[in-house]
């Protein structure tokens, strides 16, 4: 149990830094002659954002997280903050998604790489504490009973882009993220 679920939110970084390379490249057009970014597939992407990582992923996090101020009371400072910054993320990419917004409006791209970069530095560095820090010390305390609770209460949650069923919405999102990666395998 405890492997399956620390794989599945170490799945779900893989998947998320593959989304934040594609957003990345996307932005990079803003630089460059004659290039304008898929302002739409921004904005799908980060339709998924709110859909996946802030509904589920991190829902889950803040539970194991919780568990684990139990368990070990000298984490508490850092899963606390952990617990903070998801709802750091949430508005960082309500503030990118209005940028991205206004961009299809067709008013102003003046936002949008300010709110991008911050969205892509938190996002990354979000990940590599947990990954780095976090999930080690879960793994060594949490116990048998904690894992199962944490099942319980995430089982049948779908990820609607990277799952086995990619949902309608999300299928040119998908295709793009299948096609950078296989250009960066090539
Ligand atoms: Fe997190
Ligand atoms: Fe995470």
């Amino acid at each position: 149990m405890k492997s399956k679920i620390l794989q599945s939110l170490h799945q779900d970084h893989a998947n998320q830094v593959q989304l934040l390379s594609l957003i990345e490249s996307e932005i990079d057009k803003l630089r460059k002659e004659g290039e304008t970014p898929n302002f739409e597939l921004l904005s799908l992407a980060l339709e998924y954002c709110v859909d996946y990582p802030s509904h589920y992923h991190h829902p889950k996090e803040d539970l194991l997280y919780e568990k684990l101020i139990t368990r070990d009371p000298a984490i508490a400072e850092q899963a606390i903050i952990l617990t903070e910054e998801h709802e750091t993320l949430m508005q960082l990419t309500r503030e990118f998604a209005d940028a991205v917004g206004e961009a299809i409006a067709g008013d102003t791209t003046d936002n949008l790489r300010a709110a991008a970069g911050r969205f892509l530095k938190y996002y990354h560095y979000h990940i590599g504490i947990e990954e780095s820090e976090v999930f080690p010390i879960a793994r060594r305390v949490l116990t048998d009973d904690d894992w199962i609770e944490i099942d319980a209460a995430f089982r049948n949650t779908a990820d609607p882009l990277f799952g086995d069923h990619t949902r309608d919405a999300y299928l040119a999102l998908q295709r793009c993220i299948v096609e950078k990666a296989s250009e960066a395998s090539a």
